[in-house]
């Protein structure tokens, strides 16, 4: 309750200067999560240090982990305290059921689904102290969430009424994005690749339209987020998401009850047993 409303004070635009921390970004005390101030000393606070570093030099750190050009970081910004692709309160959602898995999964298995469909690479061992230290950082950042239920899928029906256009998708990202992520989405020294090899997969959640959309629309381009129309955002989320990356042979056994939603781009074994659900291609 004391860090609660510590946390509301720092808000206030009167709260003395030496309570601010500016390490945590503005917005409300609950969306932006816990200031780095309150990672306790020693051996927990090492291994919360420990994580964030992870998630931060993710390939360099665990190079038989990832397969490609990304860090976690890389769609998680600001060490996951960005609201587009926020971890604060992620502890408090878990275990949690998944239709992706039929499974209710943990959250080390939630890590390791980013591990193997967005880094392309490999799961961690669950009892390894590197999953250890980033659970470790994550259940930091979840300080004062209280444990619930996770929102639905909802907060992506609104893509639902937009229809996409790949044509306009190339030439938003030809002016608003190539000049950071390379004319090919291959990675420049400034930004990760955003298709072809170095890129996720297939079966991650950025290669879902509606999932890329809202990430691009809140938080790109990274200089100037919040610029695209909806319908921008929509278009070269399209486009980025019709573009070749490596495959996910695994993702034939996703949503093994036929409930993909219509965003995902490729044919799973359940939705060809059912004749039901069979995607009618990238553009929802
Ligand atoms: C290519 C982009 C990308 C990269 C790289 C990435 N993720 Fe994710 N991650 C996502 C998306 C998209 C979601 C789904 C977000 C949602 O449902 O709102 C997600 C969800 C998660 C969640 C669950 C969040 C929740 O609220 O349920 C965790 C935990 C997570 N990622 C951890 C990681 C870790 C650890 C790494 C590095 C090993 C990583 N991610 C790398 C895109 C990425
Ligand atoms: C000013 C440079 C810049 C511009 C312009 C820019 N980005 Fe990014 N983008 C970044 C950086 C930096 C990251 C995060 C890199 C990191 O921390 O590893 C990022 C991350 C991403 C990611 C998640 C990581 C990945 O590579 O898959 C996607 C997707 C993305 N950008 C798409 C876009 C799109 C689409 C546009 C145009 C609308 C765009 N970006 C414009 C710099 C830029």
């Amino acid at each position: 309750m004391l860090i609660a409303a510590a946390g509301l004070a720092c808000a206030r635009p009167d709260a003395p200067a030496a309570t601010r921390d500016s390490h945590t970004p503005p917005g409300p005390p609950s969306l932006r999560g816990p200031s780095d101030s309150l990672i306790p000393e020693g051996p927990l606070g090492a291994a919360i240090g420990r994580g964030r570093a992870l998630l931060a030099a993710t390939r360099e750190s665990l190079p038989d982990h990832v397969g490609n050009g990304l860090r976690c970081v890389s769609c998680h910004l600001d060490a996951g305290r960005r609201q587009t692709g926020s971890w604060v309160g992620v502890y408090a959602r878990y275990p949690q059921y998944r239709a992706r898995s039929a499974t209710v999964e943990t959250i080390q298995d939630r890590v390791n689904d980013c591990f193997r469909r967005s880094m392309n690479g490999a799961p961690l061992a669950t009892d390894s102290p590197d999953m250890r230290d980033i659970v470790a950082y994550l259940w930091f950042l979840s300080r004062d969430v209280p444990i619930a239920a996770p929102q639905g899928a909802n907060r992506l029906q609104k893509w639902a009424a937009l229809k996409s256009d790949t044509v306009a998708g190339a030439a938003v990202f030809a002016t608003a994005c190539a000049k950071c992520h390379g004319p090919d989405g291959q990675g420049t020294q400034i930004a990760p690749p955003v298709w072809g090899p170095k890129s996720f997969n297939v079966g991650a959640g950025m290669a879902r339209v509606r999932t890329a959309a809202a990430f691009i629309r809140d938080n790109m381009p990274f200089d100037q987020p919040g610029t695209l129309s909806d319908q921008q955002a929509f278009d070269v989320a399209a486009y980025m998401d019709s573009r070749q990356r490596p495959d996910f042979p695994d993702k034939i056994n996703d949503w093994p009850n036929g409930d993909a939603p219509p965003d995902v781009a490729y044919p799973t074994r359940a939705a060809q047993r059912n004749g039901t659900r069979v995607p009618r291609g990238r553009s929802p």
